[in-house]
């Protein structure tokens, strides 16, 4: 069975596993960038010098995914400044969110220029998300069925709305893009496609397409079957054109592609790169701490 799963694509009920608090990686400033209209020189390295670090912002920031970054980029005050983008201020609610929280709908670029106004990188973890029909009962065997609702469907959020975050970015003059997507692109026949009629994986690659072909430097991850473990744990593997969903490590934690989010924005090897991610299992091969060391493996654009 291709990896991810249905099962592992539909919102589980269960809260996600936090991640673990690791040792600070150390990345490498790759966040020299030209004036902006203010004339204000952000980089990291200025940041490690007294000066500003740069404002990240991360979409999908109550997902399960998403709200791991968001978390992770506000434990590192002195590499970023992060802001959220949610759907409602519920979800704002739900992660703590102040000031530096934004509701918007990706669908809608009006709603989300507040949240992408003066940030130097944006990192998307927004996704369509497939309802289960109600009526399923398991203790009968068969498939639960899957519904978009209407106007949520992936072509709406994973190709509009992503779309529009990468308009929106570029108008401000973003320097690095991090979108995270899914591994099964490829196959057009995968499930996932077949998942309430949504073609999700179609969407998201399109949207991808228009990523790589934006001229703004970007991180394309195409993770596996998430799964809602600790981070931190795992020899990380990476790959493309789907080669890795042959074998049988094709699934990954939420938390380590969170930090995998995170260390494509250090390091000047993660951009203009798209790839597979995946992880061996625990216990086997050496947790990875070195990403430059990964994302030099990487030789695919796209
Ligand atoms: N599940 C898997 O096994 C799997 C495998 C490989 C890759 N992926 C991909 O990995 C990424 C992260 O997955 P995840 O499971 O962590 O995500 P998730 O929990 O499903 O979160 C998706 C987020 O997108 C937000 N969103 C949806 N429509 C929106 C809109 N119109 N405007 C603003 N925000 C909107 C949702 O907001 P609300 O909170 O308001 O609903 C939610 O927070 C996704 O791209 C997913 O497709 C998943």
């Amino acid at each position: 069975m291709a990896t991810p799963t249905t099962a592992a694509c539909v919102r589980a009920a269960s809260p996600f596993a936090g991640p673990q608090l690791r040792p600070p990686f150390r990345g490498t400033a790759s966040w020299t960038r030209g004036p902006r209209k203010d004339g204000l020189a952000v980089s990291a390295a200025a940041a490690a010098g007294g000066g500003p670090p740069p404002t990240v912002l991360v979409t999908g920031a109550a997902g399960r995914t998403g709200q791991i970054v968001y978390r992770k980029l506000k434990e590192r005050p002195g590499q970023f400044v992060g802001r959220g983008l949610v759907r409602t201020e519920e979800s704002k609610g739900k992660i703590g969110g102040g000031a530096d929280v934004f509701v918007g709908d990706i669908r809608d670029p009006e709603s989300i220029a507040p949240a992408v106004e003066g940030i130097d990188a944006l990192v998307i973890l927004t996704s369509a998300v497939p309802k289960m029909k109600p009526g399923f009962d398991p203790t009968k065997g068969g498939r639960p069925e899957f519904y978009f609702e209407e106007g949520s469907y992936p072509e709406q959020v994973d190709w509009i709305g992503q779309k529009n975050q990468i308009d929106a970015a570029k108008s401000i003059g973003v320097k690095h893009i991090v979108l995270v997507g899914s591994m099964g692109g490829t196959d057009i026949n995968h499930p996932l496609n077949k998942l309430g009629n949504g073609n999700i994986l179609v969407w998201k690659r399109k949207a991808e397409q228009y990523l790589a072909d934006s001229g703004l430097p970007y991180t394309i991850i195409r993770a596996g079957g998430l799964q809602d473990k600790d981070g931190g744990l795992r020899e990380l593997i990476v790959g493309k054109d789907d080669e890795i969903l042959k074998t049988e490590t094709k699934t990954i934690a939420r938390p380590d592609v969170a930090e995998v989010c995170i260390q494509a924005l250090l390091f000047e090897e993660a951009k203009f790169k798209a790839f597979d991610l995946a992880s061996k299992p625990e216990g086997e091969g050496i947790p990875t701490t070195d990403f430059r060391a990964l994302f030099s493996q990487i030789n695919s654009r796209f």
